[in-house]
């Protein structure tokens, strides 16, 4: 067995946890919405449609926002087909995932979904095919009272409140190739700058993401981000950053030290943004919106190729979580919130049958992916401020990231609430580790709950007939005594430790 130690101090706070960090993605792409979280017909749907079984698993997950509606799908988008009567609604394709959109969901119905599940909706613009018309077009429905044309249509369409929606994706991935309407850094820069100024014009409360880099391999990584920023650094608020992992040929080791990246992606951006803020001397700093993170086994996808046929709702990148998936995601978890003092808002990739936490089957049930568990832990634990900790534990080699610790962590610290928690995970691909942690500067006087995921097969998954094969489980492998806690923690897993403290006398 190997052994690791680390100290929790409450003075080591890094930012308060930020709610946001717990969002997540819905996109027109396959089944998300379609069969996903909306299937009028369906035994559970209520009276607009929404299945009630995936609103239940939602509740569960802690999702806190919701990006829509796209991704990809959004740089073709026009808004209007998806608002007013549903038969009067054009079908069209979409040219992201060569498929047909009916339609029958919309703006409206994403906000009455979102609002009865108190999510907090984060919406995308077409700046693809369109551009800064659209863009205030869009925010005049959504957001505008009344009184107006486009807020009287949204009046008449069923939904007298403005939507409120604070938070506007100014794009997505256009530094891509594959996007339509895929721009340059200054050509983007120039459109991005141009909108935000015509929607604060509008209403100087909003929150406004530029868009970052695709992923930290473009060949454009880090100069987009530069160039972007100094055209559009005083009119925007984020900048956005989007990462996908997967196991490569059998390389386990490497796959679980996918944050090696993750950290070094949020870092080199902060560092890029700190740049421009010191060349333009300015003083505010701008965040990051890490708006599409996930394990997502590309390679598969990319083989496949898109379908010919322009199906409805098609079955598309559907990956089928195992154990290590979830140890990666709860770790990226980790990082995201590691790096709270710039990472601010956050949104896994996707929410309901693409690459998601959620699965369905059409007219069946409902059940939760392996990665389900450490999202819904992590958001249903982490509370207050979080804590730095640095963990002392032996390294292990991986072809892609050289050697990396075998430990990763990050504590919570919720004075308030008498509660502390520590995320970890054992990226060994063999060996169990002994983790010494100092408590002593928290006066924790009990370990109020250990769950641990894991298994014997880190292949293992949950499916539909068996949708309960990998769930956390009580570690009982823990103990506490004078201030220092030690658990065990098997190869490949993924453990969260809640723990209670004792409170100040009066
Ligand atoms: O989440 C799937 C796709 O991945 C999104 O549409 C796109 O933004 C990203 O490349």
């Amino acid at each position: 067995m190997l052994t690791a130690s680390m100290t929790l101090d409450p003075a080591f706070r890094i930012a308060p946890v930020h709610r946001r960090t717990f969002g997540s993605f819905v996109e027109h792409m396959g089944r998300c919405v379609y069969t996903g979280i909306y299937e009028p017909g369906h035994p559970t749907a209520d009276a607009d449609g929404f299945r009630r079984d995936v609103a239940d698993l939602v509740r569960e997950l802690g999702v806190t926002t919701v990006r829509y509606p796209g991704g990809n799908f959004v740089s073709g988008y026009r808004w209007e087909d998806g608002v007013g009567p549903k038969d009067r609604r054009p079908v069209r394709r979409d040219l992201a995932w060569h498929s047909t959109e009916t339609n029958q969901f919309g703006l409206d119905e994403f906000i009455r979904w979102a609002r009865t599940l108190g999510i907090e909706p984060m919406m995308a613009l077409n700046l693809g095919t369109r551009g800064l018309q659209e863009a205030v077009d869009l925010l005049e429905y959504a957001n505008h009272p009344g009184g107006t044309h486009l807020s009287d249509l949204r009046v008449a369409n069923g939904s007298p409140e403005p939507h409120g929606i604070r938070m506007w994706c100014l794009g997505n991935e256009l530094d891509g190739p594959w996007q339509t309407g895929h721009k340059t850094a200054r050509e983007y820069g120039r459109l991005a700058a141009e909108t935000a100024a015509a929607m604060r014009a509008s209403d100087p409360g909003l929150e406004l993401v530029a868009c970052g880099s695709s992923n930290s391999a473009m060949p454009t990584f880090g100069a987009w981000e530069a160039e972007v920023l100094e055209l559009a650094y005083d009119s925007v608020d984020y900048i956005s950053l989007h990462a996908y992992y997967q196991e490569h040929d059998g390389d386990l080791a490497s796959f679980l030290a996918s944050t090696a990246d993750m950290d070094h992606f949020i870092e080199s951006v902060v560092a890029t943004a700190d740049a421009v803020r010191a060349r333009l001397k300015r003083t505010k700093r701008i965040q990051l919106s890490f708006d599409e993170w996930n394990v997502w086994y590309q390679s598969r996808f990319h083989d496949a190729g898109p379908p010919a046929d322009w199906p409805i709702a098609p079955r598309v990148i559907e990956d089928r979580y195992n154990v290590a998936d979830a140890v990666v995601v709860g770790n990226m978890l980790i990082s995201l919130l590691r790096h709270g003092d710039r990472v601010t808002a956050a949104s896994q990739a996707q929410l309901v049958n693409v690459i998601a936490p959620i699965m369905t089957e059409p007219g069946g049930p409902a059940w939760r992916q392996t990665i389900f568990h450490p999202f819904a832990l992590t958001a249903a634990t982490a509370a207050g401020q979080v804590l730095r900790v640095e963990p002392d534990a032996p390294l292990q080699e991986t072809a892609r990231y050289g050697e990396v610790p075998v430990i990763d962590a990050v504590a919570t610290h919720d004075p308030d609430n008498d509660q502390a928690a520590v995320f970890v995970v054992n990226r060994s691909t063999t060996e169990q580790v002994a983790l010494g942690i100092d408590l002593r500067g928290l006066d924790a006087h009990g370990v109020a709950d250990c769950r641990t995921l894991s298994d014997d097969d880190a292949y293992a998954a949950n499916t539909a007939e068996a949708p309960d094969r990998v769930v956390p489980r009580p570690n009982r492998d823990i103990r506490l005594q004078d201030g220092r806690l030690t658990v065990v923690l098997p190869p490949v897993s993924w453990t969260v430790i809640r723990l209670a403290l004792a409170t100040e006398p009066a």
